[in-house]
């Protein structure tokens, strides 16, 4: 049984807000000195982390090297990773895997590949024992894995540890609204002492106190019509973040995967890349190979490029969908390596032992978000971001596959490390002003959330996808500006729900998306722009700051909205 707290007037050491790997990964490793509270807004295993299939980048072959992981992400990532960030994650990888098989995830070992074998904290491993897959952009076969369900075991590995933990205080069904910023006699500094919540089970917005807030909430894929990611992935962190005063990194980076299950009824159902590690090729309809004709490492190469060559060809037949085929391989191969996507495919009447599945590029994962240091440091005092909400320099241009749950580990710990060393220190606060609702009404329109909800999702997905150019971002921009005056009037005027709450972010977090996008002149990674199709010899990061972006919508009004 989850642990559930009621919030009001509740104080912490450390607010997380996210349950995903890189929250509860921080909860464990603070908790030993701490009272930690970590808050998510559904169910704990709402964020992207429970469905990640593939795994986990590290180096474990011995024929592998860290520097030749440093330069396929270098690679992967387009000219525009930072080459000191990249090699600190890769470095401090290992620490992280040791750790989380103490946890006990049962990551597949080769003498049981497809079988998991149960590992607990007694039970040291040899890590030249784990099964390794491959992934797009990787030259070797590095990716630890729990079947094709890694997520889920890693998630509910560390759930049931913070259950367990007298100091970690897990909270459900609490949507974080914003964060409460107060100034400090030290100049111009600013720090970060709680944040203001909406507890859905009494429908009231609450004030939860602490010495830290982490935001740990995910990433924004939501803002895109078809994704592979879940509902709550709404962006709330970068958008509270950015209404705190943070700067906000390379959002026009928004990374499709190619391969997504196409089916009317199956919702957001990745097909992992790992299947393409094992073989599996892209066909078109007349079952015809593609790939090699975009890349010479065919199916094999990273994300941006595969996502791409698949919408040309799209495009180019007008078909609906392209084709995975890995029918080659045996029946029991499939069945022990990828149990996941076998019954689910066959929920859908495709037995992926006799059939191809079709497949199309979806959007997946944010590259961009809160500006931190390898810390986990924002701009803001005592505010740290961890996980995909941040901005870290990692992932460049395109992310490289299975780079992601590694950041989540690596950067969690570094902010433990940080806040341990910094929490005799911090205070409090003394007084922070109730949430003031006295202003607003019910809610009497709920068609205009649902509406605006579909319309710019729709709208990002047609005018700021795969492919852009500036006519459709201009466009995309007016449309949502519309969006953002709509909404922030009925947020207003209004009691707010989860549903408006999530709308409200994802709107700002599209205006961050088309400005950034609309600043790079160039094409580079996952940002393709017909009207500027070359690439600039001179990588450059696309930072936007509250205090001198001037987003259509205006920044600075959202800036003074934070009691
Ligand atoms: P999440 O796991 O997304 O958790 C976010 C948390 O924040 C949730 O608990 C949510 O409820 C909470 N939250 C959000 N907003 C609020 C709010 N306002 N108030 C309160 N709580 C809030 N990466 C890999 O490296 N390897 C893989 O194999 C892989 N496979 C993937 C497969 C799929 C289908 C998807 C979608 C992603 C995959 N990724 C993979 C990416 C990776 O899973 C994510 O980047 C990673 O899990 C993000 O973890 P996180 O802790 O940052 O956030
Ligand atoms: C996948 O399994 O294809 C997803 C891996 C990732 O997003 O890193």
């Amino acid at each position: 049984m989850t642990k559930s707290t009621t919030v009001t007037d509740q104080a912490f050491d450390i607010l997380i807000i996210g349950s995903g790997a890189a929250g509860l990964t921080l909860a464990l490793r603070a908790a030993d000195f701490a009272q930690v509270a970590v808050l998510s807004k559904g169910d704990l295993n709402q964020g992207a982390t429970f469905y990640a299939q593939g795994g986990i980048a590290t180096v474990l072959d011995a024929e592998d090297s860290i520097a030749s992981h440093v330069e396929d992400t270098l690679t992967a990532g387009v000219g525009l990773c930072d080459r000191d960030t990249v090699e600190y994650m890769l470095e401090n990888s290992a620490e992280t895997i040791t750790w989380l098989i103490q946890q006990g995830v049962p990551f597949t070992t080769n003498a049981g590949a497809g079988k998991s074998r149960e590992r607990t904290a007694t039970d040291p491993c040899d890590l030249s024992s784990l099964h390794l897959t491959q992934e797009g952009g990787h030259s070797h076969r590095r990716i630890i894995h729990a079947t094709d369900a890694t997520g889920k075991a890693v998630f509910e590995t560390l759930q049931a540890r913070a259950q367990a933990h007298p100091n970690i205080h897990l909270i459900e069904a609490c949507t974080a609204v914003d964060l409460v910023i107060q100034p400090t006699s030290q100049g111009n500094r600013r720090i970060c002492v709680g944040s203001y919540v909406l507890n859905q089970r009494s429908n009231n917005i609450e004030l939860i106190k602490s010495r830290f807030v982490v935001l740990a909430t995910g990433g924004a894929s939501k803002a895109y019509l078809y994704t592979t990611n879940p509902d709550g992935a709404s962006g709330d962190g970068i958008a509270m973040a950015w209404r705190a005063g943070c700067r906000i990194g390379n959002m026009e980076f928004n990374q499709f995967h190619p391969t997504c299950l196409f089916h009317p009824h199956a919702k957001s159902f990745l097909i992992t890349e790992a299947l393409r590690g094992e073989g599996a090729k892209l066909e078109l309809p007349d079952g015809s190979h593609f790939m090699a004709k975009f890349d010479a490492r065919a199916e094999l190469a990273p994300r941006d490029i595969v996502a791409r060559a698949i919408d040309h060809e799209m495009k180019r037949l007008g078909c609906d969908c392209v084709f995975l085929n890995i029918s080659h391989r045996s029946e029991q191969f499939l069945k022990t390596h990828f149990p996941t996507i076998y019954s689910r495919c066959l929920e859908f009447g495709i037995d992926i032992t006799r059939q191809r599945i079709p497949v199309v590029p979806a959007a997946h994962y944010t590259c961009g978000g809160i500006v931190v240091n390898r810390r986990g440091e924002t701009d803001i005092g005592n505010l740290y971001a961890i996980g995909e909400t941040s901005f870290t320099g990692l992932h460049g241009a395109n992310r490289m596959a299975s780079n992601s749950l590694l950041e989540c580990f690596v950067v969690a710990f570094g902010a433990a490390r940080d806040i341990e060393s910094k929490i005799e220190g911090a205070p409090f606060a003394d007084h922070i002003a109730p949430w003031d609702a006295s202003r607003v009404t019910d809610s009497d329109d709920e068609i205009l959330i649902s509406h605006n909800w579909d319309e710019l999702r729709r709208c990002m997905w047609d005018f700021v996808g795969i492919v852009r150019n500036d006519t459709r971002l201009h466009r995309a921009q007016r449309r949502i500006e519309l969006l953002q005056q709509e909404i922030q009037q009925y947020y207003r005027e209004h009691r707010v729900s989860n549903d408006l709450l999530e709308l409200r972010n994802l709107v700002l977090v599209a205006e961050l998306i088309i400005t950034s996008a609309l600043q790079r002149k160039e094409s580079r990674g996952l940002h393709f722009n017909l009207d500027y199709p070359q690439m600039d010899a001179v990588a450059t990061n696309t930072i936007l700051s509250p205090g001198k972006t001037s987003l259509k919508a205006r920044a600075s009004l959202y800036y003074s909205e934070v009691p």
